[in-house]
């Protein structure tokens, strides 16, 4: 998942840098790969001085990502990238690291210029199985169709979760897509929660983002792509199939700051209740800003019914928690979930 811990006291002072991408690398616990060459990068005078001229964070999610980016079968590093070469590839060695700091070092400014330009807006479709059951126990509880906004959508693929088909092992939500174009999500029921029987009906899809990725646009999809990690091949293939389903479900996808355009809605959406959602996002608003969309949540409520379903990191770094309520102090915590959505668990 994106990794939150990157806070290095200064830029300029390469023992602190080191030790930002020394914490970076154990939370990377989901990508030996990755975890594998930030700890060599944080021994590494020349690496880190890159690392430490992109300002974005976190910057090795951009450094790696601008590395994947370009990327084919035919480069040698392409060996250690499941992603690229499927189940032969090979497990992380010392040759990995010499091959990875060539490629850098060879394409430095090109690298730089792409991570530079970019951002981490991984968008994780898996994630959908872990809200759904609280995005229907709203619309039931509302007992009509939701108008389901997203804050900090990305490309918007979580607006289309009643058009995913999601197995939690112990039953199955199926969205009844016809098999060539459905995308299945594998979300294992580990605390025997209760499943709704169909997909939730939704009465419109708006994504609400400071930068919204248009992945009708194949560098923007490109980029999807490159935020992946790269033994994450199941993920790569949920991308896809998501950003298809996505390619044919409308969506109304508004630029801007959340905080300020959430009461722009009651104006803009047709009568209906609200589901405010928002995945792996209010971690990157500061405490005063978390507390503004809190304000614009209860704000909203007052002219609609609204309800609110969170699912932010939180615990281990692959853990998330699922709270359900209008405000951070006011929410119930539901369930904990794992970051990609594989799983959920008791709260
Ligand atoms: C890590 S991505 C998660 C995307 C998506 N929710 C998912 O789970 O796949 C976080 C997104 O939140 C957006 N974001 C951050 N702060 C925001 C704000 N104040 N208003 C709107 N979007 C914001 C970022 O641009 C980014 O696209």
């Amino acid at each position: 998942m994106e990794n939150r811990r990157w806070e290095p006291r200064s830029r300029t002072d390469l023992a602190d840098v080191s030790s930002a991408v020394l914490r970076w690398s154990e939370s990377a616990v989901d990508s030996p790969v990755y975890e594998f060459l930030a700890r060599r990068i944080a021994r590494d005078e020349r690496m880190l001085r890159i690392v430490a001229q992109i300002e974005r964070t976190p910057p090795l999610n951009l450094l790696f990502g601008a590395v994947r980016l370009g990327l084919t079968r035919d480069d040698a590093l392409a060996a250690w990238y499941p992603v690229l070469v499927g189940e032969g590839a090979r497990l992380p060695d010392d040759d990995l690291w010499d091959a990875f700091r060539a490629y850098v070092l060879e394409r430095e400014d090109e690298l730089l210029a792409i991570a530079l330009a970019r951002r981490t807006q991984t968008n994780e479709a898996g994630r959908s199985a872990a809200v759904l059951p609280w995005i229907s126990e709203a619309a039931e509880r509302f007992g009509e169709a939701v108008h389901l906004v997203d804050v900090g959508t990305s490309a918007g693929l979580n607006l289309c979760l009643d058009r995913y088909d999601h197995d939690y092992g112990t039953g199955i939500v199926r969205a009844g897509l016809p098999a060539s174009t459905a995308l299945t999500l594998h979300c294992e029921n580990r605390g025997d929660f209760d499943l709704p029987v169909e997909t939730p009906p939704i009465a419109s899809r708006t994504g609400l983002d400071l930068n919204p990725v248009d992945a009708s646009d194949p560098a923007q999809a490109a980029w999807l792509e490159a935020l992946v990690w790269p033994e994450h091949v199941d993920r790569l293939d949920r991308l896809r199939r998501a950003l298809a389903i996505r390619a044919e479900t409308p969506v109304d996808l508004r630029a801007g700051d959340a905080i300020a355009l959430l009461p722009t809605l009651d104006d803009s959406l047709p009568p209906g209740p609200i589901v405010v959602m928002h995945t792996v996002m209010a971690y990157q608003l500061t405490h005063s800003q978390q507390l503004a969309l809190d304000a614009a949540v209860v704000e909203l409520s007052k002219r609609r019914r609204v309800a609110r379903v969170a699912m932010e990191p939180a615990g281990a770094p692959t853990h998330t928690a699922i709270r359900t309520g209008l405000t951070r102090a006011t929410a119930v915590a539901r369930a904990t979930a794992h970051a990609h959505g594989r799983w959920l668990d008791a709260a």
